[in-house]
Order: C-alpha cells, then sequence, then structure tokens
C-alpha cells in the first residue's frame, strides 16, 4: 500500500484518485475549488462518468479515499504526489501553465517546513503538458527548497477517455513513465505492476511528448477520415465501406475511423492547439495539425448545409430537434462540444432549436441558454421540421420511429454521427442524409 496524494479532482484526478484507492493504495485526493470538495465529501459527484461514483463511495467508505482542500495535508501526508490540474489554451493556443506552477509553490513551501526535510517525495506529472515541464518543475523545486529535499519529479501522462475512463485506468493499453532515478523508476513500477499492463520507461520529455503525439494522430485519424467522407458525398462513394476496408489493414485499425461532425472534448481541441504551438517555438510549422483542425471545423459547417438544403435555404423560425449535447456519449461533458457548436450555428441562422440529451441538458442550460430542453426525445421530436443526430447515444438507435414519424412535422433526420439505419427510415418514410453515407 503506498500514499498517495492527487492534486486536482477533474476527470483525470479523481478518476485516478478513486482507481489507485480502489487498487488498494490510501489516497488524498485536493482540489481548490471548496464547492466540488464539499459535494465529495457529501457523497455526491461533481460530473458524470460511469462506474466512478461506486468506486469513490467504496473507497472513501473503507478510509482509503480521503478529499480535502488543503495542499499543505496532502503533500505531508503522500510520498508520490500526483499533479493532475488543468492546462487550458491560453488566448494564443499554447498550454496555460499557472495552475502547475501554482501547486509547485505550494509543494515547496510545505517542503521546507521543518519536519519534511527529511521525507522523500515523488512529484509526478498526470496533466497533459508541453515537452521541458518537467524540467521546469525540477528546477523550480530545487530554488525552491534551498536546504535541499530529497524528491525526484516523474511525467505519468494519462489516457482515458471520457466515458470509459475508470476501465481505461483499470486495462490501460499501455502505461507510459518517465524518469530520471532509479528510485522513482522502483516506486513507479510498484504502483502499477498490479494492473499487468505493458510498462514504458522513457525520459520524462519523450513521456511528455507521447500525450501530446498521441493525441495529435488520433484526432488526424479523425480528420483524415472525415476529409474521405466529403470525397464520399462528391462521388457516390460509402464512408462506412470504405473505412471499414481501410480497417481490416492491421497497420491502420478500425479505430477512430468514424466519420461524423468531429472532435471535441476537454483533451483534442486544445492538446493539438498546445502542440501547434509547440512546435512553432522550435521554428517547425506543423502545417499537418493545422488542416487537422480545418477539417474538423468544416464537419460541423456541412450539418448547417445540409440543414439549409432540407429547409429550403432557411431556417428561420424553423423547429429543429437536436438529440445529443455533448461531446461523445456517456459523458455530461460540453467542452469544446461539436454538438453545441451546431446548434449555436443553427440559432445564430434563426432556427428554434429543442434539444434533449440523457446527461448534459443541466450543463447545456448553462452553456447555450438560447436553446430550449426537453425531458425526453419524444417531446423534443414533436412538431419539429427536421431532427439532427449530434451525439451517438445508443437509446437513440432504438428510437420508436413509427411514433417519430408521426410526431414530426416533416420526417427528415440529418445523422451527424452516421448512427442510424438509413435503409430502415427510408422505408418509414423518411428523408435521411448522413456524413458520406451512400443511401
Ligand atoms: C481523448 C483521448 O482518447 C484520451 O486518450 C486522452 O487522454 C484524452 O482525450 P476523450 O476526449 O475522452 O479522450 O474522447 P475520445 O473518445 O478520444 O473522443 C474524442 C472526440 O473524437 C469525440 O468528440 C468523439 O466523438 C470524436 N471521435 C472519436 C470521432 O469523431 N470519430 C472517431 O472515430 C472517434
Amino acid at each position: 500500500m503506498k500514499h498517495i496524494g492527487v492534486i486536482g479532482a477533474g476527470h483525470v484526478g479523481l478518476v485516478t484518485a478513486a482507481c489507485f484507492a480502489k487498487m488498494g493504495n490510501f489516497v488524498i485526493c485536493a482540489d481548490n475549488d471548496i464547492v466540488k470538495i464539499k459535494t465529495l465529501r457529501e457523497n455526491q459527484m461533481p460530473f458524470y462518468e460511469p462506474q466512478l461514483e461506486n468506486i469513490v463511495k467504496d473507497t472513501v467508505k473503507k478510509g482509503r479515499l480521503v478529499f480535502t482542500s488543503s495542499v499543505n495535508k496532502l503533500v505531508k501526508n503522500s510520498e508520490i504526489i500526483f499533479i493532475a490540474v488543468g492546462t487550458p489554451s491560453t488566448d494564443s493556443g499554447e498550454a496555460d501553465l499557472s495552475a502547475i506552477e501554482n501547486v509547485i509553490f505550494q509543494i515547496a513551501k510545505v517542503l521546507n517546513s521543518k519536519k519534511q526535510k527529511r521525507t522523500y517525495k515523488l512529484i509526478v506529472e498526470k496533466s497533459t503538458v508541453p515537452v521541458f515541464t518537467g524540467q521546469w518543475v525540477k528546477k523550480s523545486l530545487s530554488i525552491l527548497t534551498p536546504t535541499g529535499i530529497e524528491f525526484d519529479v516523474a511525467a505519468n501522462p494519462e489516457f482515458l477517455r471520457e466515458g470509459a475512463a475508470v476501465n481505461d485506468f483499470m486495462k490501460p493499453d499501455r502505461i507510459v513513465v518517465g524518469v530520471e532515478s532509479e528510485r522513482a523508476k522502483r516506486i513507479l513500477h510498484e504502483l502499477y505492476k498490479p494492473l499487468k499492463s505493458p510498462i514504458i520507461f522513457t525520459d520524462i520529455k519523450s513521456a511528455e511528448l507521447i500525450k501530446h503525439a498521441s493525441n495529435s494522430f488520433l484526432a488526424t485519424k479523425i480528420s483524415f477520415i472525415n476529409a474521405i467522407s466529403q470525397i464520399c458525398e462528391k462521388c457516390g462513394a460509402d464512408i462506412d465501406k470504405v473505412a471499414e476496408g481501410m480497417g481490416y489493414d492491421r497497420r491502420i485499425g478500425m479505430a477512430f475511423l468514424k466519420a461524423g461532425i468531429g472532435y471535441g472534448g476537454s483533451c483534442f481541441p486544445k492538446d493539438i492547439k498546445a502542440f501547434i504551438r509547440l512546435a512553432k517555438r522550435f521554428g517547425i510549422s506543423f502545417n499537418l495539425l493545422k488542416e487537422v483542425e480545418k477539417i474538423n471545423k468544416q464537419q460541423r459547417v456541412i450539418v448547417i448545409e445540409k440543414a439549409l438544403n432540407f429547409l429550403n435555404g432557411s431556417l428561420k423560425n424553423k423547429k429543429i430537434c437536436a438529440l445529443g449535447a455533448s461531446f461523445k456519449p456517456f459523458t455530461d461533458d460540453l467542452r469544446e462540444s461539436p454538438a453545441v457548436e451546431v446548434m449555436k450555428m443553427l440559432i445564430s441562422k434563426g432556427a428554434k432549436v429543442i434539444c434533449y440529451d440523457p446527461v448534459a441538458l443541466k450543463n447545456l442550460s448553462r452553456t447555450l441558454p438560447g436553446v430550449l430542453v426537453a425531458q425526453n426525445p419524444y417531446d423534443a421530436l414533436k412538431d419539429a421540421e427536421l431532427m439532427i443526430l449530434l451525439t451517438e447515444w445508443p437509446q437513440f438507435q432504438s428510437l420508436d420511429f413509427k411514433k417519430v414519424k408521426q410526431l414530426m412535422k416533416k420526417p427528415r433526420i440529418i445523422d451527424g454521427r452516421n448512427f442510424l439505419n438509413p435503409q430502415y427510415l427510408k422505408k418509414l418514410g423518411f428523408q435521411y442524409t448522413g456524413i458520406g453515407r451512400k443511401i
């Protein structure tokens, strides 16, 4: 059993803390958001993530997971300190590291106190950070603790996907650990060994780069297939079949070849921006990633063009039902959600948008007050001139489409995620269009 501190109770921090506790460690999780800590102490979750609530409740009950707003308490009681605070984009697109800097100052302050001087600490970056951040952390801690303390810095980027985060943590494809000492390597090896997944040990800079490169590669795959979907539309080929035919090649693989309204979320958009900026600092113009961003934006515009096509060139006062708001299913996260972007564009063109999402409606009303919300999909579809599927929640596949047809003013569907069965819908009398699908 190890004594672990996790600073940051966001998606990465809270999942990390809960899963380490589930593995039998003693974990303290801190966040400077007092409301969030209060919520967690009252046994409630600050966001939706499958399986997480049960793990948090169970490990709290067993005394292996505690929440605090005091970094001081956390540092004093932990041997391994994971930093999982946010690294949002600055206006210029670079990663904003101010939260990390703040945490380092706080850690240094505790380490300078008399009692802590002889206790070794391992400080681990979990947040997605640009290369050289680890070096900066190490240098800063050395300068800020002049009396000399024993510590190591490591980089251990997290690859978990929202909506599947617990599973991704407990059964990762790989664990990346960037270290500079044998001691840090041994500690992190012992910590992760029970997961029985490949552990890639490397230097800190390579570990930092692996995270940015992985996310950028996945986003590139998505934009690539989306560009192909545009060609499919023009020539009458079918993107589902093209992706399948490509994906069987093991060098390519099936994953991340789903065409649609593009990627969003808290990671890809910001990480790609930050990576472009980072490359620029090294004098490299990463035009490939700039194009990836451009294609991603274009996918949302395509939906508006399709809506205009269906509705004779004007969306003014047209009732449009949007199914889904979150950036992908199984999360209530709306950050950089393509669904929200599409709804914004529809509203700006005068449409009356009414949305249903199984878990994200509360967040949606805060984020986009101009949108109407319905408590079930059928209420949202009543008298709609058009349905646009924006997030592929499984329950949208099992809607009673005969009922849907009766409820809608006109049975028209834009499937922004290529998720519904076009043949079946056409048989029922719907007008249907997807993204690059042959119908
Ligand atoms: C991502 C990475 O997968 C994870 O490893 C990283 O650490 C954090 O960022 P996440 O943002 O949770 O995870 O979502 P992910 O499942 O990767 O999807 C990202 C976006 O791409 C979503 O908007 C999704 O709808 C979109 N996507 C994904 C596609 O449009 N097509 C695909 O084929 C796959």
